[in-house]
């Protein structure tokens, strides 16, 4: 694998590795379209599509599916073809989230993130990609990154995934006014419980209340979050691992 720079990265299909803690505040997705080759360190997607001769072995040419992540190659000649494809994703009632550089100046981001996204996340500082075998790369990626998201479930997930970085809404995500608006502890929680498609950690409530106008009037936060699931309408499944009453368990 070249050592180059991410940002200045040469034509070609390089293995740049989303960082973990970025997927954790995102994730699960269901379709990594342009995953690393295996072995590879952690998975991005329960389902990964892997470069390799042949159709089959073409994520752009296949079909997609479900929740997509996309961290896609760089290379100009081709990095708008998969943005593209995310854009008509979204459009077609698909959803997901693209990390991409912020690119603003680009055709590809003008069509398929201003153009096609519902929201954008761009992120604080610039992040460590990471090498195949999972070690970070000693030096930054060069340029900021944004995460774009596709649908509106999506939109509201970026909106409240904690990672550091300033929001912008492109359509009006459902839950950006409720993040303005000052609730109670059981109307932020079940607000965004309700949201996911399953139990969900107490750390990622924990990171999806940090911003909003409720927790950050409060010192105390992460022990009113507590206090919250205790009291219901939720229920605890395992250690740190909760379900609003009346959503799948799974
Ligand atoms: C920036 S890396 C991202 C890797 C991984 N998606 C992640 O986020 O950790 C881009 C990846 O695209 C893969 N790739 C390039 N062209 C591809 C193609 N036509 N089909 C599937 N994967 C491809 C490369 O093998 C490489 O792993």
């Amino acid at each position: 694998m070249s050592c180059a720079h991410p940002h200045n990265t040469p034509p070609g299909s390089q293995v740049w590795l989303t960082p973990p803690h970025v997927l954790a505040a995102l994730g699960p997705f269901d379709l990594d379209p342009c995953a690393a080759p295996e072995p590879r360190p952690w998975p991005t997607a329960t389902h990964h599509f892997v470069e390799a001769p042949g159709e089959d072995g073409d994520g752009l040419a296949r079909e997609w599916f479900g929740r997509v992540f996309l961290n896609p190659p760089y290379a100009r000649s081709v990095i708008g073809n998969w943005m593209a494809k995310m854009a008509a994703h979204g459009r077609g009632g698909g959803r997901g989230i693209a990390l991409v550089f912020a690119r603003t100046d680009t055709a590809w981001f003008q069509r398929d993130v201003f153009g096609g996204a519902d929201a954008a996340l761009f992120l604080e500082g610039r992040l460590y990609f990471h090498h195949p075998d999972g070690r970070r790369a000693r030096a930054n990626a060069g340029a900021a990154s944004v995460l774009a998201a596709y649908g509106r479930n999506d939109a509201d997930l970026l909106a409240c995934c904690g990672l550091a970085g300033r929001f912008a809404p492109i359509t009006l995500p459902r839950f950006v006014p409720a993040l303005l608006r000052r609730r109670t502890w059981r109307e932020a929680v079940s607000e965004w419980m309700a949201l996911q498609d399953g139990p969900a950690t107490i750390e990622a409530l924990y990171r999806a209340l940090a911003g909003t106008a409720t927790a950050r009037r409060n010192r105390h936060a992460r022990a009113k979050i507590r206090q919250t699931l205790q009291r219901g309408p939720f229920e605890r499944l395992g250690r740190g691992l909760w379900r609003l009453e009346g959503t799948p368990c799974s």
